[in-house]
């Protein structure tokens, strides 16, 4: 979808489908939903009047101005009660909107820019989350077999009669396109099924990124994966049958003089559990434990986009986890790049096996913060729910604030667990430095500190199992993957380069 920033009144805009919007418990509409329910003599008052538009969250009114202007029709959108109202509500009516308008066949769509009244938001912005909710909800993932073709809207002008607020307009949208197409390509990659989503597959995306905006990349195979001792890493990789990749991309590789951010993503393509066989069940969903790397690749994509002022390193693990006469197997002892040794109790906790080799890479960049996104853990689904919030952990009270602050403003959820030493004491081996599992008990927990023994810098851990992958659409997600975590990157990021 084409996106336009236009001076002008949308009721003289030529798009065949207008969107306003309304608050609850507005009876006389103003801005410019009162200019449009004005050229329309009052029609929108009228189904206010009549109790047909009532401004609630997800309501869409439809109204047809038979050439009282050029478009064919206004959507008037709800945006609930004005209390509270903040950029999630902007982003979900922009998503209500485009959908129905999707629905009725639109092609050029005009809209107003949500919450950015008088008093209202900040209007960069809310020009940022009306696109953003737009482009997400657009969103649709090119399966092999072909739908019942659904209807594509080819273009969204954002309408401003005032000048001062153009520019602002602009670089809110711009920031949009940039990040929805980070989430738009960790959504794909989630979505890809496992045979296509290979870590060469992986490989080939990362090199796209960095061709594309100029970024440095090195895509390790087993005998350099060899070469730096990633002995944990190799151990997953050693029954797959796809060959491994351990990527890294690196923006503004060489600007040792910014700060330097590290984003590490877990990028196990498929899950079998390996040697310790996960239940057949469901065992399609593990398609999805690429889904930390998804967000990497994503972030790196808005970060290319963007040139975004700091040195951000992206470094994503991938194997898959197979049963296989040369897989690894539970008692087996490994010794990581660190040197340090781990005596294997399920060859399905290999997430954090993968990610202890990554995060001892990353401290070759000397980071300023390292940020770990990795469907870890059953147990922090159990903890916070599937599609509800990802697990936090840090070692670091400034990047934990930071995160949290993304957090809120993005609305992608994290919610912060501890980093007790009881979970340490749980995974004590009598024969390695540490077991990879420590049982069922505190399963979220263990695993965080097992990364902990692999880590010597700001270092937060997001556990994202149960957010990767959705099987309830959202109001700007489908069912499917999600891009969780790429936007939330992009505003820390944002953050820490403003
Ligand atoms: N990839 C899984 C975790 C997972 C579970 C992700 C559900 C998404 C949804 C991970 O590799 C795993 O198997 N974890 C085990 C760890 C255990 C063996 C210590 C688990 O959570 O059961
Ligand atoms: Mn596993
Ligand atoms: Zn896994």
């Amino acid at each position: 979808m084409e996106i336009k920033v236009e001076k002008g009144t949308i009721q003289s805009s030529a798009a065949d489908t207008l969107i306003v919007n309304l608050f609850e418990g507005v009876t006389v509409p103003g801005g410019a939903t009162g200019a449009v329910d004005q050229v329309l003599g009052g029609a929108i008052s009228d189904l206010i009047a009549g109790g047909d538009l009532n401004g609630k969250a997800g309501e869409v009114a439809v109204i047809y101005p038979r050439g009282a202007i050029a478009a064919r029709r206004v959507l008037v959108v709800g945006l609930g009660k004005p209390d509270g109202f903040d950029l999630e509500g902007v982003r979900r009516a922009a998503a209500t909107a485009i959908k129905r308008a999707g629905d009725l066949n639109a092609d050029h769509v005009a809209t107003i820019v949500h919450g950015a009244g008088i008093g209202g938001l900040d209007v960069a912005e809310a020009a940022q989350a009306t696109v953003e909710g737009t482009l997400l909800a657009a969103y649709r993932f090119d399966a092999p077999k072909k739908r019942e073709a659904s209807h594509d809207v080819s273009s969204l002008t954002i309408v401003e009669d005032d000048d001062h607020r153009i520019e602002a307009i602009t670089a809110g949208a711009r920031t949009a396109e940039a990040v929805v197409a980070g989430v738009c390509l960790a959504r794909d990659l989630v979505n890809m099924p496992p045979n296509v989503a290979t870590p060469t597959r992986l490989a080939e995306a990362a090199e796209g990124i960095a061709f594309t905006h100029g970024m440095a990349v090195t895509i390790g195979d087993r005998d350099w994966a060899a070469e730096r001792k990633m002995g944990a890493f190799l151990a997953v990789a050693k029954g797959a049958g796809e060959p491994p990749k351990f990527i890294v991309l690196g923006h503004h590789i060489d600007r040792t003089d910014l700060p330097t951010v590290a984003l590490v993503g877990k990028g196990i393509t498929f899950d079998t559990g390996g040697i310790s066989l996960k239940a057949a069940e469901r065992m399609g969903d593990m398609k999805s434990d690429m889904g930390g790397a998804a967000a990497v690749l994503g972030a790196m994509e808005a970060v290319g986009r963007l040139d975004i002022p700091l040195r951000v390193i992206g470094i994503t693990p991938c194997t898959e986890n197979m049963p296989d006469a040369n897989a690894y197997r539970p008692a087996d002892i490994i010794t990581a790049s660190n040197g340090k040794t781990i005596e294997i109790i399920s060859t399905d906790a290999e997430g954090r096996m993968v990610l202890a080799d990554a995060l001892v890479h990353a401290e070759t960049y000397k980071p300023d913060a390292v940020i770990d996104l990795a469907t870890l853990t059953g147990a922090c689904v159990v903890a916070l729910g599937g599609g509800v919030a990802a697990g936090i952990f840090c070692n670091d009270d400034s990047l934990r604030d930071k995160l949290l602050a993304a957090s809120e403003a993005t609305r992608e959820r994290i919610w912060p667990l501890p980093l007790y030493d009881d979970y340490r004491r749980a995974i004590n081996s009598e024969v390695a430095d540490m077991k990879n599992s420590g049982g069922r008990m505190g399963g979220v927990g263990t695993s965080a500190v097992f990364l902990r023994e692999f880590t010597n810098y700001p270092w937060a851990h997001l556990d994202i199992a149960g957010m990767a992958m959705s099987e309830k659409a959202g109001d700007y997600s489908p069912v499917g993957g999600t891009g969780f975590g790429v936007r939330l990157l992009i505003a820390y990021l944002q953050g820490m380069a403003s």
